[in-house]
């Protein structure tokens, strides 16, 4: 969703705000645009609807020269995707410019108001409401005289005018505000929408968040809610909204840039895709304990002695991650004992379920900024739940604000579709499933036996991804079908879920994810010979169950995809096509099942001539409710 990039500095700003929009715009976004403060005193700005490309290509035709600028890819939320909409808006008569992350609830009132005082507005957005309020507080501060001696210096009636501004607001925002007087200052702020400061050596660079930072340096301050940064080529002042000037806190930045190259591959999800072995093992990398036959995890901040009082776990999240939430609702209670709830944050955040003293809530996130599931976990911690999250992205908002948590270390997820975030979060999952399990019922033999299937994960995965020649034939078959049907049982419904999702996610085909029996209960209304069935069929406790399903719907002439384990030619006589897995232990099903299922959608999407990585609509992170 929506990104932000700014800079400051010695350097042409345009350079380093082009490629940073470039590295955001796996967030998904519709339109983009840049502005800069020339050194001839004007405040430049490019914008286009459509890819970055175009921007681009705008930008090749008319340079911006300048060294202070903003720059930002937009998702709609207020006006359609157009030139006019994109960001960044002008304030006044073009003195301020501003680009913003988030939704400003109470735009509509504010709008009339500067109407009325004359601002005359471009744009169908609730950004340029904010970009006229600063001009039309700046003008106030401006008429006054201020003393030389104030702390923020000749800035301060900028950093006034931001903070009467940000008052009036009702709802959230990540801005960068820049100022055609002043072409030696950046401002940004932040309620709700991340922004992280990029610290150079005489410039500093700023972002939504970290990726397009990489390989420009290596130290940064993330902004909590309602600071605001004064940003300058040498200084970076932070100014809570209640506590004045307060001490940055400096992290270095980790990972690489090359992580977000495609190298052989030409397509994010792909890649993303056959990462998963290694994904799979830096997730369990240094959790497993032989000795003791369970888990460990460094950051719960919860004692094990607190652990065992759970009685109650609520797991939340949106998305694919909501479905790893189900498949670790069948781990937890079948190996732990304890029960387990799934709820959409989305839901959750206003519904108000009766909960034990001890329920633990997990917040389940690849990254770690999703708007319901901040929410979710704000309105769990309130009510004076222990809180953990269970997220990829490393000091992202719902991991700094959880009590503790479990980190991926899937690496960057570009892919607006999830796929290793997905199989990392039901390893992590079983993981815990195996430490609470040992708290409660599980043997020391069972946590060893669990231990030596994890451990053999990684490898399975391997094999698994074999069967992708396989797939893109199967996918030639079947991509002009309009509806698809996925059904499985137990641990392989949320996987049915997933698979569907996947499919929806980026081919723009109608799929819809069902628990196999159920089924009869009106889907079955759909089946005909252009509706395929995919069935996620590995041996297990009910596999005769689920095989009976499978015959119901070819009684009715349906066409049916199965995913079953290798050699199972039960399955393979009755099914129109079959897709192999290897053996495993039943739990580790979810995960060995998705990967046939990411790549049978991922190749219907390239048949279809979909654009894989970046679908229409879609964001990566969904940053506004
Ligand atoms: C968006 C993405 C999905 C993702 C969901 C939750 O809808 O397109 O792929 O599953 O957000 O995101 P999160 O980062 O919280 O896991």
């Amino acid at each position: 969703m929506c990104g932000i990039v700014g800079y400051i500095g010695p350097s042409e700003a345009q350079n380093f705000l082009l490629e940073g929009l470039r590295r955001l715009e796996y967030r998904g976004y519709d339109s983009s645009g840049l502005a800069i403060v020339g050194r001839d005193g004007t405040l430049q700005v490019c914008k286009a609807a459509g890819r970055i490309d175009t921007l681009a290509g705008k930008l090749r035709k008319e340079h911006l020269k300048g060294s202070t600028g903003i720059g930002h890819t937009r998702w709609a939320t207020h006006g359609q995707a157009t030139d006019e909409n994109a960001h960044p808006h002008f304030g006044g008569e073009g003195e301020v410019a501003v680009v913003h992350n988030g939704v400003i609830e109470n735009y509509a009132s504010l709008r009339e108001r500067l109407i009325k005082a004359g601002y005359e507005f471009h744009s169908a957005t609730d950004t340029e409401v904010i970009a006229h309020l600063i001009a039309d507080c700046l003008s106030k501060q401006q008429a006054h005289s201020w003393d030389d001696q104030h702390p923020h210096g000749r800035f301060a009636p900028l950093v006034v005018a931001v903070e009467q501004t940000l008052a009036q607001l009702k709802g959230t925002y990540g801005l960068a505000v820049t100022f055609r007087e002043y072409p030696d200052v950046l401002i940004a702020a932040r309620l709700g929408s991340p922004l992280v400061v990029g610290i150079g050596v005489g410039e500093h660079f700023l972002a939504s968040d970290a990726s397009p930072l990489m390989g420009w340096t290596e130290k940064i301050v993330y902004l909590s809610e309602h600071q605001l940064a004064l940003i300058t080529p040498d200084h970076l002042k932070v100014i809570h909204r209640d506590k004045g000037d307060v001490q940055p806190h400096f992290q270095i930045l980790e990972g690489e840039a090359t992580s977000m190259d495609l190298g052989e591959f030409q397509h994010h999800m792909l890649k993303e895709i056959y990462e998963q072995p290694n994904s799979l093992r830096d997730a369990l990398r240094g959790r497993l304990l032989e000795d003791e036959a369970t888990a460990h995890f460094g950051g719960l901040n919860l004692t094990p002695q607190q652990l065992r009082q759970i009685d109650r776990i609520v797991f939340t999240g949106c998305g694919t991650s909501f479905h790893a939430g189900l498949v670790g609702e069948y781990l937890i209670e079948e190996f732990a004992r304890i029960p387990v709830e799934v709820e959409y944050a989305s839901e959750l955040r206003y519904r108000n379920p009766p909960m034990s003293h001890n329920t633990l809530c997990f917040a389940i996130t690849q990254s770690g900024e999703t708007a319901d599931t901040l929410a979710a976990l704000r309105e769990m911690k309130r009510k004076g739940h222990a809180t953990l999250s269970i997220c990829n992205v490393v000091d992202s908002t719902i991991a700094r604000e959880a009590d503790g948590g479990i980190y991926l270390h899937a690496g960057p997820e570009i892919g607006v579709a999830s796929t290793k975030a997905f199989t990392s979060q039901c390893v992590v999952l079983a993981t815990l499933a195996l430490y609470l399990g040992r708290m409660h019922h599980l043997s020391f033999a069972e946590g060893l036996r669990l231990i030596e299937s994890l451990r053999s994960l990684p490898d399975l995965v391997e094999e698994a991804l074999a069967c992708n020649d396989q797939v893109r034939q199967i996918a030639e078959k079947y991509y002009e079908c309009d509806n698809f049907l996925y059904l499985g049982r137990q641990y392989n419904y949320p996987t049915a879920l997933e698979g569907a999702l996947k499919l929806k996610e980026i081919s723009y085909i109608h799929a819809e994810g069902y628990p196999a029996a159920e089924m009869k209960h009106g889907p079955i209304a759909l089946v005909d010979q252009r509706t395929p069935s995919v069935f996620v069929i590995p041996r297990g406790a009910v596999f005769d169950k689920v095989m009976s399903n499978l015959e119901e719907i070819k009684a009715r002439g349906g066409p049916i995809i199965a995913v079953a384990n290798e050699g199972d030619k039960r399955v393979a006589e009755v099914a129109d096509d079959t897709l192999f897995i290897p053996k495993a232990d039943e739990f580790l099903y979810p995960i060995l099942a998705s990967i046939p299922l990411q790549l049978l959608a991922f190749h219907i999407a390239v048949l279809r001539g979909c654009d894989v990585d970046k679908p229409r609509n879609l964001a990566k992170s969904v940053t506004v409710e």
